[in-house]
C-alpha cells in the first residue's frame, strides 16, 4: 500500500511515521509513504503555490496548476489509485472508511493550507473528499496523518497480529470492552474475577457484555448500526431499566387557542386517535405526563369518558398496555394550568418548547434540543403541540424554544399532529437497538 502526500510542508511527516509499528511496516515494504512538495511542481521563480481568491475576501487560496501537475505525475494507472482531498466539507472519516481505503494500492492525499484549494482541483482530480471532524484545522497535514495511520492498521501484515483490528473499538459498531494487565492489584483496585478464571467462553461473554454496556452508556447512537443478537438486546434492555439519560419531559396537546384555516382563533374538537397515539408514543419515549388542553366542558366530558373506558372497569383487563398509556393523560382547561401542574411536581417551571409546521426565525434543531434536555440542568421541558392550523401567536411568542418543523426532502409537511408528535419524540429520545 502506497501513500503519496501532496503538501507544502513535507517535513511535517518525518517524525510521526518514523518509529514504532509504522516504521517496521515501512521497512518490510508493507506500507510506503512518500511526500511530495507541491512547490516542486510550480514553474515560476518564486515557486508560488497560492493566490488571492476571486471575488475578494481575506486569505489566500492554493493554486490549481502545481497540484494538478503533481497528481498527473504520481498517479498510478488503474482503478486501485484514489485521490483524496482533505477538507472540512468532506464526508466524515470513520473506521469503516479506513477499512475500505485499505483496499487501494495507492492513496494520493492532498493537504490544503491557507483558506483551502481552488475548486477546480476538486472537479478535475479528486475522487473522495474527507473531513476528520467538524472543526477547522490549519492544514490538511493533520488530517492526512490521521488517515494514513488508521488506514494502515487494516493493511494485511501491518499489525503483525491479524486479529487486532477486529477486536478494537468500532468493530460491529461497538466500543471495546475494558482491558487489564499486571499488576493484579493497583492502588487497591483489582480486576474482574472472570478474567482470572481461564474459562474462555465466560471471558468472551463478559467482554461482549461490557462492550455493549460501554457503547450504551457512552455512545448509544452507535447501537443503531450494530448487529446485535437476542442476548445482546436483552442485555441492553436490562441496562435501560437501571441507567438511562436523565431528562424530564412533558407533552401538551392544545385544543385552544389554535388557528383555523382562515387564521381565526378557535377551539378544536377532541380526537380519539390523537390521544391514543400520542399517549402511546409518549410512554414509549419516557414522557412524564400528557396534558390535553381543552377548555370546553362538553369536550372535556367526552375525553374523560373515552379515557375512563380504557383505564377503569374492564378496560385495563382487556388491554393493559393501552390503559398504562392512557392513565398518564390529564385534562386541563389551559396551557397555564398544565404549566402549574408541572411546577407542582418538579418544583420549578418547565421550559416551553413549541412546535409548528411553518418555519420561523431562530428555531432550535433536534440535536441541540436533545442535548439541552439531557444536560442535567434539572429543568423540566413541556413540548407543546397544536391542533387545527397550529398554535396561536400568543403561545408561540411566550415559548423558550421553537423547534424546527418536521420535514423531508419534499416541500410537503402537512402531517397529522399525532404523526408529528411521534416523529419529534423519536428524534429527541430514541435509542435504537
Ligand atoms: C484553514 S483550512 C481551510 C478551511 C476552509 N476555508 C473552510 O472553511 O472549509 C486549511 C486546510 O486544512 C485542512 N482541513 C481543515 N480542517 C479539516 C478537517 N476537519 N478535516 C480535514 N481537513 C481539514 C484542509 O486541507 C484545508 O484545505
Amino acid at each position: 500500500m502506497k501513500f503519496d502526500i501532496l503538501t507544502i510542508f513535507p517535513e511535517f511527516f518525518e517524525s510521526p511515521f518514523s518509529f514504532g509499528i509504522f516504521k517496521k511496516a515501512r521497512e518490510k515494504n508493507i506500507v510506503e509513504l512518500n511526500t511530495h512538495d507541491i512547490r516542486d511542481f510550480t514553474e515560476d521563480k518564486h515557486r508560488t503555490v497560492d493566490d488571492a481568491p476571486y471575488g475578494g475576501g481575506g486569505g489566500m487560496l492554493m493554486k490549481p496548476e502545481p497540484i494538478g501537475r503533481a497528481i498527473e505525475q504520481i498517479k498510478l494507472k488503474g482503478p486501485k489509485s484514489l485521490v483524496i482531498l482533505t477538507t472540512p466539507g468532506g464526508e466524515i472519516f470513520s473506521d469503516e472508511t479506513a477499512r475500505e481505503l485499505s483496499g487501494y494500492e495507492q492513496l494520493i492525499i492532498i493537504c490544503g493550507r491557507y483558506e483551502g484549494i481552488d475548486e477546480r482541483v476538486r472537479e478535475l482530480y479528486v475522487d473522495r473528499e474527507i473531513s476528520i471532524g467538524d472543526y477547522v484545522l490549519s492544514g490538511g497535514e493533520y488530517a492526512a496523518a490521521v488517515i494514513v495511520d488508521s488506514v494502515s492498521r487494516f493493511v494485511p501484515g501491518f499489525l503483525g497480529n491479524e486479529l487486532s483490528p477486529e477486536s478494537d473499538s468500532f468493530k460491529d459498531s461497538l466500543l471495546e470492552h475494558p482491558q487489564y494487565t499486571r499488576p493484579e492489584n493497583y492502588m487497591g483496585s483489582g480486576i474482574p474475577e472472570v478474567l482470572l478464571s481461564g474459562n474462555h467462553q465466560e471471558i468472551r461473554e463478559w467482554r461482549r457484555k461490557e462492550s455493549i454496556k460501554k457503547t450504551y452508556l457512552r455512545r448509544p447512537g452507535l447501537l443503531d448500526s450494530a448487529r446485535l443478537s437476542l442476548d445482546d438486546i436483552s442485555a441492553v434492555n436490562d441496562l435501560k431499566k437501571t441507567s438511562r439519560p436523565i431528562f424530564r419531559a412533558y407533552i401538551a396537546l392544545v385544543h385552544y387557542p389554535v388557528y383555523n384555516n382562515r387564521l381565526t382563533i378557535i377551539t378544536t374538537a377532541f380526537t380519539n386517535l390523537d390521544v391514543h397515539d400520542i399517549s402511546r408514543a409518549g410512554k414509549t419515549y419516557g414522557i412524564e405526563k400528557f396534558y390535553l388542553v381543552q377548555p370546553n366542558s362538553e369536550q372535556q366530558k367526552l375525553a374523560e369518558r373515552v379515557l375512563r373506558h380504557w383505564t377503569e372497569g374492564e378496560g385495563p383487563a382487556l388491554n393493559k398496555s393501552r390503559a398504562e398509556a392512557l392513565e398518564f393523560v390529564i385534562i386541563k382547561d389551559s396551557l397555564g394550568d398544565a404549566v402549574k401542574d408541572i411546577e407542582g411536581i418538579e418544583g420549578r417551571k418547565p421550559k416551553l418548547v413549541v412546535t409548528d409546521a411553518r418555519p420561523r426565525n431562530n428555531m432550535i434543531g433536534y440535536r441541540e434540543l436533545r442535548e439541552t434536555m439531557m444536560s442535567n440542568s434539572g429543568d423540566p421541558f413541556l413540548l407543546v403541540f397544536g391542533t387545527g392550523w397550529g398554535l396561536s401567536e400568543e403561545i408561540m411568542e411566550n415559548a423558550d424554544y421553537t423547534l424546527k418543523p418536521v420535514s423531508g426532502y419534499t416541500g410537503y409537511n402537512h402531517l397529522s399532529v399525532r404523526s408529528a408528535a411521534a416523529i419529534i419524540l423519536d428524534r429527541l429520545f430514541s435509542c435504537t437497538i
